[in-house]
């Protein structure tokens, strides 16, 4: 143990497990943006809410910044500790707590993964409904950090919908209870919504109550092959007004060809520029007759040109392989990402001069387009080239990223719509939020964390 501080630390909460191997700093130091480079104090990783607290109050005695960890599979930068912060890993409280039958809740500890929530409510005849590729190894505190999306919003919403309660430890160590999975509390400012995408800028999330619902109905799912991005938005008002959709995503030519370097398996004969993958509920042959009438409407109008249908689980797999292997399949390239969105209704405007804009600025980088259209999504992801230097690189995507924040601001639109505004963000938040209301957020963040020890400078600087 170098440095004196952490003597202190441990006789402040005796017992606590903290890591400070130089392997351990790089890898709890940064996340998937792996743009910063990792530098943090110590890694703390608390086996109780107690300890939580004692490492919270020790950092407001020491004046230590402390970044709450989850799964860092975030793409925002929000977990990075790059400056001598001390992280705080959620991974030890990873368990289920309670399930109420009647309720139809489950209460879980921060750091647990996704998929094990999901598991656990399949275990009582329920689901948890927000997913998305990362539910190996993204934790449950760190998608109510970012108010995560992903592949079910078009059904389900975001996480927001789905937290009943929050247990919570403020910037100052005090632990606090919200909502307490009450249906409805109409008692004041909720500020279990509040701590829900705020990044943990405001505290650490300790426990969740989630509320959960019915399993999903059986479905189907089918790749559409379509000839331009103008008919995208046609085909998915075909499609929603005929059937019951639980996801319905578009990607690209170029994603589908670094998807199929990385193992996915492509179903047509032919190539085309743009798809849409999508789930529908076919529980019975109406669902199925209305999947194909929505099919043929599209095939009559020229807006799809090919599609396939599951016909095992096993295919359904396959086809949803194309899409939600993206982000690991471009992950070599360390893209620069975008993550947009507008109302769906702008949409088909704001495609237009997304594309104008993207195509004209990158002419000679390799963009890839993707996302969860039926939600006005998209992610927009430029690979560096291997002759570009980092630093031109980031300066080109840098200059593009202005002027898109210039356009979505007209069209009232979020520089973030899912993956948070950490430190990727944080230079065009004023696009979507006005100067009133950061003001706002910096005073209820002083309110949360006086001494502004949880995770600063994310979101925005104080
Ligand atoms: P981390 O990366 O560890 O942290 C994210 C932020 O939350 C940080 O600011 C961190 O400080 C804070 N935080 C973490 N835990 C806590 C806590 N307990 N209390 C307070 N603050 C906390 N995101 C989507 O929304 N939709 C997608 O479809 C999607 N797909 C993805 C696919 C892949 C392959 C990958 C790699 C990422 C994807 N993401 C997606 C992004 C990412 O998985 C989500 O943002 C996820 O919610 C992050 O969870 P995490 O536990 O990894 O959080
Ligand atoms: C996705 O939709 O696949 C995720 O948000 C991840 C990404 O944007 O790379
Ligand atoms: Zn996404």
């Amino acid at each position: 143990m170098t440095d004196p501080r952490l003597d202190t630390l441990l006789h402040a909460c005796p017992g606590l497990r903290l890591k400070t191997d130089p392997a351990d700093l790089e890898h709890y130091g940064r996340d998937w943006t792996r743009r910063w480079a990792p530098a943090p104090l110590a890694i703390a990783l608390p086996g109780s809410v107690e300890e939580v607290q004692a490492v919270v109050r020790w950092a407001n005695q020491n004046t230590v910044a402390v970044v709450p960890s989850g799964g860092r599979t975030g793409l925002s930068g929000g977990a990075v500790a790059a400056n001598g912060e001390l992280v705080l890993s959620l991974e030890r409280l990873n368990k289920a707590l309670d399930f109420n039958a009647v309720d139809r809740t489950l209460t879980v500890q921060a750091g647990m993964p996704l998929e094990a929530v999901h598991n656990a409510a399949r275990e009582h005849g329920l689901q948890y409904p927000v997913d998305f590729a990362a539910r190996g190894s993204c934790s449950i505190g760190g998608n109510i950090a970012t108010n995560a999306g992903g592949i079910r919003v078009i059904r389900y919403g975001n996480t927001r919908e789905w937290v009943a309660g929050l247990k919570v430890v403020a910037g100052n160590g005090e632990l606090l209870e919200f909502n307490k999975g009450l249906i409805k509390n109409s008692s004041g400012y909720d500020f279990r919504q509040l701590m829900i995408g705020s990044e943990g800028t405001l505290g650490i999330v300790v426990e969740a109550t989630l509320k959960l619902v019915d399993p999903p109905p059986a479905t189907n799912v089918m790749l559409l092959a379509l000839p331009s991005f103008e008919v995208l938005m046609q085909v998915f008002s075909a499609f929603r007004e005929r059937m019951q959709l639980e996801a319905f995503e578009f990607f690209t030519d170029r994603a589908v060809h670094h998807v199929s370097a990385h193992g996915a398996q492509y179903p047509f004969a032919e190539t085309y520029p743009y798809y849409v993958v999508t789930e529908y509920a076919a529980a019975d042959e109406a669902g199925e007759a209305a999947a194909l009438a929505a099919f043929e409407h599209c095939m009559e109008q020229g807006w799809v040109l090919d599609g396939v249908i599951s016909a095992s689980e096993a295919q359904a797999q396959q086809l949803w392989r194309l899409r939600e292997g993206i982000t690991e399949a471009l992950a070599r390239y360390r893209p620069y990402k975008n993550d947009v969105s507008v109302r769906i209704s702008a949409m088909p405007a704001f495609l237009a001069e997304a594309q104008a804009l993207i195509g004209g600025a990158y002419p000679h980088f390799d963009v890839v387009w993707f996302g969860h259209i039926g939600d006005g999504n998209l992610h927009i992801n430029v690979l560096k080239p291997e002759d570009t230097s980092d630093a031109e690189f980031l300066g080109q995507c840098e200059h593009v990223t202005k002027l898109l924040a210039q356009v979505l601001h007209r069209f009232h639109g979020s520089i973030s719509a899912e993956h948070g505004i950490g430190l990727v963000k944080k230079p065009y938040l004023s696009s979507t939020r006005d100067a009133a209301e950061i003001a706002l957020m910096r005073g209820v963040k002083q309110a949360f964390d006086p001494l502004g020890l949880m995770n600063p400078g994310k979101v925005f600087d104080l």
